[in-house]
């Protein structure tokens, strides 16, 4: 069986979350091309209820486990949970703005809003995974082993070592 890390499991999820990404690009492309505002809530929509953009919202689990395991990474931490914050500020500021799509100054902030979001989102990815990897490579368990720990609050590591 394939050794599996919480490090491709966290690259998993952010592959889909880069695909979603590429959605938010598309989306912002048709709002400028003047997509009907009922084809765009419904592409947001689509986005939210499949669930990786929305799952960045509540990552209680991976943060809590690593600062136990790794205090070194406390300064890390505090900035990915910042763009954590940041990225769902910026989630608010999509649904706002495709609240109004009636007038190119709507459709411009949507359009903004979707930029800002890919942007920072990628950046973000992109670090995580990097400066994530040294921790997260050093633990063995499967997915199932990690919704174990976030159930009985015990870090990564511990159960991994079991
Ligand atoms: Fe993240």
């Amino acid at each position: 069986m394939p050794r599996h890390t919480p490090l491709d499991e966290l690259k998993w999820v952010h592959s889909m979350v880069r695909r979603d990404l590429d959605v938010c690009r598309e989306l912002a492309a048709s709002v400028a091309d003047g997509a009907s505002a009922d084809d765009v809530r419904a592409g947001i929509e689509s986005l939210q209820t499949n669930g990786p953009l929305v799952h960045l919202r509540d990552d209680a689990v991976m943060f809590p486990a690593i600062r136990q395991a790794r205090p070194d990474l406390a300064p890390t931490i505090d900035r990915l949970e910042a763009d954590h914050r940041l990225v769902s500020d910026l989630l608010d500021e999509v649904e706002a703005a495709a609240g109004d799509l009636d007038d190119t100054a709507g459709r411009r902030r949507l359009v903004d809003a979707f930029t800002e979001l890919a942007e920072h989102l990628t950046e973000h990815l992109d670090f995580e995974e990097t400066a994530l990897a040294p921790a997260l490579e050093a633990w063995t368990i499967w997915s199932g082993a990690r919704r174990g720990a976030v159930e009985q609050q015990r870090p990564l590591a511990l159960v991994a070592g079991e």
